[in-house]
């Protein structure tokens, strides 16, 4: 079976950093894990791991994310005054693009030290270290949500949340490693075969999300009506090998392996991946499909 493409794994540091000015619930403390999280699924551990290398994934890793951004936020009318909330922000590159087309915004994420780099670089935004399945905004608080490449094939319950903060007739963008080209697939492959056993058996689980039907079906049965599917490349690249495994030891799903077998073993097998994708220019060009489904609240 496949690597779960969107595994992450485990622990974060506890405290919130609430700010700002939108409409908020008054939750200060969080459980380690909600009771409608996925089973095995811990917030703080899945934080601690994709913040384990918080500001090389911000300047090495996170534009992969530019082409769905740039898409979604059309999709979704983000434009002067959207209230627009990113979940599972990481280090805040869509609330950054938001910002940038006017919208008044906020962010939630597992990872205490991408909050932190995102709410550097946006101040003025909402940016809260949190559980997706738990969001800490009252109902009807936003235009638009996003959440790109943060809900994968058992996260209902996330968007049952993001449903309650939207407005009626609010839009709902969430982006996932698609069905074409991934290059990161025989990369997670090398994460797995190098974690211990208790996570090989979660990186097993299907990445059931990209396949037909099944992101659709998980908006509709929280309510939303589906408009569009759709899917750009992800590209990122990078100037050298050094630069290159930097970018990759920074996700989630390579920690449990970086910590099983080190860095010493984990990082030829990796780079016996990556050579393969190197340019007559010497740049390394890691491209993967990813995919995008757009839908509204009912009026
Ligand atoms: C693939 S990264 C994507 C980050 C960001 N959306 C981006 O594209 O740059 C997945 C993110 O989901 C966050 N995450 C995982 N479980 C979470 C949860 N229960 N609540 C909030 N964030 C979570 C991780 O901390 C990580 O930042």
């Amino acid at each position: 079976m496949e690597p779960d493409l969107h595994l992450s794994s485990k622990t974060c540091a506890p405290g919130s950093a609430h700010r700002g000015a939108m409409s908020t619930t008054t939750h200060t403390t969080h459980p380690a894990s909600h009771p409608a999280s996925p089973e095995g699924h811990d917030w703080r551990e899945a934080g601690e791991a994709w913040g384990s290398g918080a500001v090389d994934w911000a300047c090495l890793f996170e534009h992969y994310a530019v082409n769905v951004l740039l898409v979604t936020m059309d999709r979704l009318h983000v434009g002067e005054g959207t209230r627009l909330l990113d979940i599972a922000c990481g280090s805040g590159l869509g609330i950054r693009f938001a910002e940038a087309a006017g919208a008044e915004t906020a962010g939630i994420d597992a990872a205490e030290s991408l909050v932190r780099v995102a709410q550097a670089r946006s101040p003025r935004s909402d940016v809260r270290h949190g559980d997706m399945f738990a969001l800490p905004w009252a109902d009807a608080s936003f235009d638009a949500v996003t959440s790109v490449n943060g809900i994968w094939g058992d996260c209902e319950a996330a968007l049952a949340e993001a449903y309650r903060v939207l407005r009626p007739g609010g839009r709902i963008a969430i982006s996932f490693w698609g069905r074409g080209r991934l290059d990161l697939r025989p990369v997670f492959k090398v994460f797995a075969a190098n974690s211990p056993e208790s996570h090989q058996q979660g990186m097993r689980r299907t990445n059931n999300i990209a396949r037909d039907g099944v992101a659709e079906a998980m908006l509709a049965s929280a309510g939303f009506e589906v408009l569009e599917r759709g899917s750009r490349l992800s590209m990122v690249e990078w100037p050298d090998a050094d630069t290159a495994w930097r970018a990759i030891a920074t996700l989630g799903p390579a920690q449990p392996a970086l910590r099983n077998v080190g860095p010493e073993a984990l990082r030829p097998q990796v780079m016996a991946v990556l050579d393969g994708l190197v340019d007559d220019s010497g740049i390394y060009r890691f491209c993967n499909d990813q995919e995008y489904v757009v839908a509204q609240k009912p009026t």
